[in-house]
């Protein structure tokens, strides 16, 4: 189950995958890869959190085996499949890296930058971020032509989404081969212009950051937010606890580099997200944002 293409003749095979980043979104990526039979080499910046992403990929797959989404054999054979490594240039042979690490662009460049001068020559560089300009973070590495973003959704083994972004150089060769991973992980591809924060953040970051100045001006408390979006507007999660979901630091990123680049006051962070991201309230993965997770049930904090 590779993504095999034709170009004139000259076969291009996706075999192996690197994964920079273990975290939320990095396990996720090497969840789906490994389960579509590619080999994944994960790697992290330490044993801590390459042992935390490896348990919670067993942890996913074995939610997919108990709700008979995931044959047990496949699991084995897919967490056989991924190879844990602290060494970043271990991932310069493989046919394709996917950077998901901190959504900071010196952290994304600092990594390209020392990836860069061991890459083999046909390595397929894509990056998850979220919202950094990908002809930018292209721009800096050997091979804009061979650039993509690779934008998953989270929770990964279960949203269907992936945007492909192309920067200004990337060329179709490489566009094509990532629709093949796409299409090969059972997904579905959203072609977007490298513009900031592409199309789903585009979209859904101005709502959640305009749910946050509902609760800041008092319109609503953070129950009747979320359960009015949730059996007003039919989503599945409200978006105050969709953002702490997705980590209040992560939005208010986003939103700062929509409100950088697009130089447009409607984009302009809630104060109220930028105090809860000082405050170090970062949503579940610090066990309180808008919601306190340290009891049974989540309980609203305002
Ligand atoms: N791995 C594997 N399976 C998972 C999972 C995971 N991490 N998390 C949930 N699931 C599975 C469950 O096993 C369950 O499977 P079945 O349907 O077979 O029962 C299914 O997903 C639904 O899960 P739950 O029943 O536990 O909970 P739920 O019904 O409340 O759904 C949810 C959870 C899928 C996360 C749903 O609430 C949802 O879709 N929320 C919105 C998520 C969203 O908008 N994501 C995009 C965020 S934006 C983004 O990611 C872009 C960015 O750059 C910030």
């Amino acid at each position: 189950m590779v993504a095999a293409h034709n170009d004139g003749g000259r076969r291009m095979d996706i075999r192996k995958i690197g994964v920079v980043g273990a975290g939320q979104m990095g396990n996720g990526i090497a969840h789906v890869m490994a389960a579509a039979g590619y080999e994944v080499l994960l790697n992290d910046v330490s044993q801590e959190a390459l042992d935390k992403g490896l348990a919670t990929i067993r942890k996913n797959m074995e939610r997919q085996v108990s709700k008979g989404k995931l044959d047990r054999g496949v699991m084995d054979a897919a967490l056989a499949r991924i190879t844990p490594t602290l060494t970043l240039t271990d991932l310069a042979a493989t046919d394709m890296i996917v950077e998901s690490a901190t959504e900071r662009e010196e952290i994304k460049q600092a990594i390209f930058e020392e990836l860069v001068p061991h890459l083999e020559p046909h390595t397929i560089l894509t990056s998850n971020t979220s919202s950094i300009s990908i002809t930018r973070l292209a721009s800096r590495t050997d091979r804009p032509g061979k650039f993509m973003g690779f934008h998953f959704m989270n929770p990964v083994p279960v949203m269907q989404l992936v945007e492909l972004i192309r920067g200004i150089a990337t060329d179709r060769e490489t566009y094509d081969i990532c629709l093949g991973v796409v299409e090969n992980l059972g997904k579905t591809a959203a072609s977007a212009e490298d513009f900031p924060a592409f199309i789903v953040n585009r979209i859904l970051m101005p709502m959640i950051n305009e749910a946050v100045y509902t609760l800041y001006e008092g319109v609503g408390n953070v129950r009747s937010i979320d359960r009015s979006m949730k059996l007003g507007a039919n989503h599945p999660m409200g978006p105050l606890e969709l953002a702490d979901f997705i980590g209040l630091d992560t939005c208010l990123a986003i939103m700062n580099v929509l409100h950088d680049g697009l130089a447009d006051t409607k984009y302009r962070p809630c104060p109220l997200l930028t105090k809860y991201v000082e405050a170090g309230w970062l949503g579940r993965k610090t066990g309180r944002g808008f919601y306190d997770y340290s009891g049974e049930t989540p309980e609203p904090t305002r």
